[in-house]
């Protein structure tokens, strides 16, 4: 590609009339934002221009390439096996990374895992990670290199050196709503993801009322996109539709979630969580070439947990990055949030529909995530459920305690939880948790 200078207000007026842009006029915006030569408020008419208007499938692969080569590519070969990674598309209470990454890396595949923070209602895994005393997401790219070999597991963030393009991107995409759309979620995952030096990706596509994609509709094109790029730059790509309508597992907040990913190390833990956990992990085995194929993976992923291999594996990690081990042997140990309260149901019956996204605002407000780039997160806070869609609950009964160190939001966070569940006469449809799986050949019906 070429490094001609364009103008960038005709490039934001064709996108705004709905006109395609060129591959080398997407680099240049790229290109020039990234090295500070267009305002944000620019970049931002842009965003809301391709927000609104769309990217077709040539100019979603030109900004992922662009996004992708605004930084290095990490080269790995020197890590023996073929490293593979997972990304999800965000949710509420996805602890799954903290639980399938050790799994995959004690059944031999190298996994350089590159995560990123919270995005609006939704938690991300550097919070949760550096919930844990001492541990360090922040190294350089020879101790990622360094640890990757060392434990076939790294788990850190996006360096300075790791597509700063989408860096700038997300936290402009994140205060200026142009989060919600299929190419530049897409662009944003993938450059991320081809940066790392992967061989091979799986991937978790969520839709419902905790994920950006509401509509199953938009997560499958959302899934089919991701898995075009992947597969357009030679990297074997599977993703996995999974559902969102309800939080993941039973905790929301970033200790409670390492807490909770304890249990399922541990051989515990909630149903819906260990059943995308050990399908993902199980793709991963299989892509990592450790599996003949993802049902022997799945038979793996489950025997990491049942001979401990996993969660010594995490243990390792978190000594390696710097973590204090003590509180993962003794979870009860770690200091708890200064406040907790309890919330009541306000109805007799069925929980039938949660609202994720609700929810997910609610352990913002009770400190679990930003409101503003600058703000610090609190890693007690957040809430426990008791109950899920499907269970039964009676007037007054607990569903769901709180957790925060901000006393004065219990009152709205109460209120928040309890507008955010419906309560009805009948028991709701079972929820299908994966319903499809998109590879190489296309969209496929899963476990129906
Ligand atoms: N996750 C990402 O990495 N980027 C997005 O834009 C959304 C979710």
């Amino acid at each position: 590609m070429s490094n001609k200078e364009f103008n960038t207000v005709s490039l934001i007026r064709k996108k705004r009339e709905g006109e395609t842009l060129t591959k080398q006029e997407i680099q240049y915006l790229i290109r020039a934002y990234t090295e500070d030569r267009i305002p944000d408020y620019q970049m931002s008419a842009f965003l809301m221009a391709s927000f609104l208007n769309g990217l077709n499938t040539t100019e979603a692969a030109a900004l992922t390439h662009s996004m992708l080569h605004s930084g290095i590519v990490v080269d790995l070969n020197h890590v023996k096996g073929t490293k593979v990674d997972k990304h999800s598309t965000g949710g509420v209470g996805d602890k799954l990374s903290l639980i399938l990454a050790p799994i995959v890396a004690a059944c031999g595949v190298p996994v350089p895992m590159i995560s990123g923070r919270g995005l609006g209602h939704t938690g991300g895994t550097l919070d949760k990670l550096e919930s844990i005393p001492g541990f360090t997401v922040d190294v350089n790219l020879d101790r990622y290199k360094e640890i990757l070999e060392k434990q076939n597991l790294v788990l850190v963030g996006q360096t300075e050196e790791i597509a700063p393009a989408d860096k700038r991107l997300y936290a402009l995409r994140d205060v200026t709503a142009t989060v919600e759309s299929i190419p530049l979620i897409a662009g944003s995952i993938m450059s991320k993801k081809l940066a790392e030096g992967i061989d091979a990706l799986v991937l978790d596509v969520k839709f419902g009322s905790g994920a950006f994609m509401k509509k199953h509709e938009d997560a499958v094109k959302l899934a089919e996109t991701l898995v075009g790029i992947g597969e357009e730059f030679g990297k074997e790509t599977i993703a996995f539709l999974t559902n969102m309508e309800q939080p993941l597992g039973y905790a929301v907040g970033n200790w409670l979630e390492v807490k909770e990913s304890i249990d399922c190390l541990n051989g515990g833990g909630p149903d819906d969580v260990m059943e995308i956990t050990h399908l993902l992990a199980g793709t991963m085995i299989y892509l990592g070439k450790k599996a003949g194929s993802i049902e022997e993976g799945i038979e793996k992923s489950k025997a990491a947990i049942a001979n401990g291999s996993a969660f010594q594996k995490w243990i390792d990690i978190v000594e390696e990055q710097g973590g204090d081990t003590s509180v993962i042997k003794n979870p009860e140990s770690y200091p708890g949030a200064g406040y907790t309260a309890e919330v009541a149901a306000t109805g007799d019956g069925y929980i039938t529909k949660m609202d994720a996204f609700a929810m997910g605002m609610v352990s913002v407000e009770l400190g679990a995530g930003r409101r503003a780039k600058e703000d610090s997160v609190d890693p007690a806070a957040g809430f426990i459920l008791h109950k899920k869609i499907g269970d039964k609950v009676k007037e007054g009964e607990t569903f769901a305690t709180l957790y925060t160190n901000k006393q004065e939001m219990l009152k709205t966070a109460k209120k928040g939880l309890q507008l955010a569940i419906t309560i009805e006469n009948r028991p709701p449809d079972n929820l299908r948790q994966i319903t499809h799986m998109v590879d190489k050949n296309g969209l496929h019906n899963y476990g129906a």
